[in-house]
């Protein structure tokens, strides 16, 4: 193994293993670690014609005490359910999901990347309809699958503000839809109306409310944050933003260092203006920094005062969430499972 872990961008590498359970009558197997990164589906499997598939998203991390933190995991899997539920597949018990995260961290150690690198170990639990179904129903069995590959630290230097843009033409999510879960369909959904917004100059596509279009949703793959100009932390309240562990996460050390949170409806036109900080937040790179917003449709630009790098909230909220996350700060909250 001959890896740069310097190099790594947030891309696929293969590693020793993964882990695959099935579900069948009623029931879970014992899971199995794999070392072949395929799996062999039906060509009349229910997830390749009815997209029955919901997946995760979170990381371990090496500390520089050479132990290997696990993040939250409990909240991927009940998120897990919640996504299973909406699509009615077979749920997989938190204990399981839990259980499936060791084995497979245990079993690609060596691919957890070494403290001081930045690079973490992204894990990415799967779960799918895998018995042939033609006629459209809920699959009678199910896969779920865990695999894990090394990313890249996001920001090599310190974090650097991105534009991003409102594709007024198109919705990721609908009313009553399926945006508030983590179904590969909703990504599906939105790789034009991203793909338009990298065409046009932005790295991040901003929705807003599906009904009307005046209320902030969340970004293309992360929610949106915002410091007011008397130090608040907002972020919107909508029944079709996904939950995001990261925004959860931070709202708790935000109260821990005595910001005030409102969770709330928050008017686009009304409100962008005066913002102080606005950032997306996601597992993948905690913060980004937003220091543009265009809407596509008016040609309006709105322009946040922070310019290029991190506003000064934010930066102490990433200090603080990412301390915690390599274990260099307390764990008051009992957020890391250590992996023996
Ligand atoms: C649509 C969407 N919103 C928000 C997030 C951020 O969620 P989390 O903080 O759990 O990674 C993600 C990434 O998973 C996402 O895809």
């Amino acid at each position: 193994m001959d890896i740069d872990w310097s190099k790594l961008t947030f891309s696929y590498l293969p590693t020793a293993c993964h882990i695959e359970y099935h579900w069948k009558d009623g029931a879970w197997d014992k899971g199995e670690l794999k070392t072949e990164p395929y799996v062999t589906l039906s060509i009349a499997a229910e997830c390749l014609h009815y997209g029955q598939e919901a997946f995760e998203g979170l990381k371990a991390y090496r500390g520089e005490d050479g132990k290997i933190r696990v993040f939250r995991m409990e909240m991927n899997a009940r998120r897990l359910m919640n996504s299973a539920y909406r699509t009615c597949m077979a749920p997989v018990p938190e204990a399981l999901f839990c259980k499936a995260v060791e084995r497979v961290v245990k079993a690609n150690i060596d691919y957890v990347p070494p403290y001081g690198t930045g690079a973490t170990l992204y894990i990415r639990p799967l779960l799918f309809g895998s018995s042939p179904q033609i006629g459209v129903a809920p699959a009678d069995e199910y896969t779920f699958i865990v695999l894990v590959t090394p990313v890249g630290a996001y920001y090599k230097g310190g974090l650097q503000a991105v534009k991003a843009c409102i594709v007024d033409e198109y919705d990721r999510a609908a009313p009553h839809g399926t945006g508030m879960v983590k179904l590969a369909g909703n990504y599906a959904a939105s790789l034009l109306p991203h793909e338009k917004a990298k065409e046009a100059g932005y790295a991040v596509d901003l929705y807003l409310d599906p009904a009307q279009h005046k209320y902030i949703e969340e970004f293309g793959s992360s929610n949106f944050l915002a410091i007011t100009k008397d130090g608040k932390y907002v972020t919107p309240a909508s029944p079709s933003v996904l939950p995001s562990v990261t925004n959860n996460g931070l709202q708790q050390v935000a109260k821990d260092l005595g910001i005030p949170v409102e969770v709330r409806p928050i008017d686009f036109e009304a409100e962008i203006e005066s913002f102080a900080e606005v950032a997306a937040c996601g597992t993948a790179v905690v913060i980004t920094p937003v220091s543009e917003i265009v809407r596509l449709s008016t040609g309006k630009h709105y322009v946040l005062p922070t310019g290029d790098g991190c506003g000064p909230v934010f930066q102490k909220l990433y200090d603080a969430y990412t301390a915690i996350q390599w274990g260099k700060a307390p764990d008051t909250h009992g957020w890391l499972k250590v992996i023996a």
